[in-house]
């Protein structure tokens, strides 16, 4: 069921694969798992990637940049690379986004484009792109995040990018099905950026505690082990939407 070409363990694929949350999910899943993870940056760590990782997990990297005028004839010239060589997708998990603060009255047409580009088009594209290689059964999941449930005022523009995912969740899971299962997780708090209180943030959701990676990669396991799931989004906010 692996799909694999060195050995059993499954192939999954991460978009934002190089950073926080997405470096912190590659860690977990390469216990099990060979991966492959995508960056808008050129990869120049490889090697000290290579070694932070299990020395058994085959990792390939990939450059997808959301803002390439490029970026579709590369995701597809990328995958037909790996397909040749007998690479399909347990999972996919479409983590790249940004987090921009942009109030209602600073909105561009550019700043706008900037964030949809990156937090929902690149998702729909690479959606689109990875679909034929995601295996039987296999699952696309997408990182959404609890705003879809409280838009977050000061990130307008991201949260409704988010809600667009949220849309694209059961859109997808009724187009992909019955080949590839879909869904989607609404973060809260996992990676508080530099500039926010972890301690204040904690105390926003009924857990009094932020999520962390493992929370994320649990629920990652869970939907690509549950073949009867599917165009469901799971919440993983502390119950936040409730507070
Ligand atoms: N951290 C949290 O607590 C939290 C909470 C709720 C939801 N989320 C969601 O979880 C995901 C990851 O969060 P994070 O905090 O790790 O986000 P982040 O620090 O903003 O990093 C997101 C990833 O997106 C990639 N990226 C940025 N610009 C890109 C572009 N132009 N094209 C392609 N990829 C690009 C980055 O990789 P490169 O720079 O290497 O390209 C990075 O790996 C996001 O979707 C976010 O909305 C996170």
């Amino acid at each position: 069921m692996g799909g694999d070409v060195e050995g059993n363990r499954p192939w999954w694929i991460l978009t934002g694969g190089s950073r926080r949350l997405g470096r912190a999910l590659a860690k977990g899943l390469a216990l099990g798992h060979n991966l492959v993870l995508t960056s808008s940056r050129p990869w120049t760590d490889e090697d000290h990637w290579q070694t932070e990782l299990s020395t058994e997990t085959q990792v390939r990297t990939l450059r997808w940049d959301a803002s390439d005028p490029g970026l579709v004839p590369q995701m597809m010239a990328d995958l037909e690379r790996l397909g040749a060589e007998g690479i399909r997708f347990q999972s996919a998990v479409l983590v790249a986004g940004t987090f921009p603060e942009q109030p209602f009255g600073s909105w561009t047409s550019a700043s706008l484009q900037d964030t949809l580009a990156v937090n929902l088009a690149f998702p729909m594209l690479a959606a689109q792109a990875l679909a034929p290689w995601i295996q039987d059964l296999g699952s696309l999941q997408l990182i959404l995040d609890t705003a879809i449930h409280r838009p977050m005022q000061q990130r307008l523009p991201y949260s409704a990018a988010k809600a667009g995912l949220a849309t694209l969740v059961p859109g997808l899971a009724r187009l992909l099905a019955p080949r590839i299962r879909v869904a989607g997780h609404a973060l809260g708090v996992m990676l508080p950026d530099e500039a926010s209180s972890p301690d204040t943030l904690a105390e926003l959701n009924l857990l009094k505690r932020n999520g962390t990676p493992e929370d994320l990669l649990r629920a990652l396991r869970y939907v690509a082990e549950s073949p009867y799931l599917t165009g469901e989004i799971l919440t993983l906010d502390g119950g936040r939407r409730w507070a």
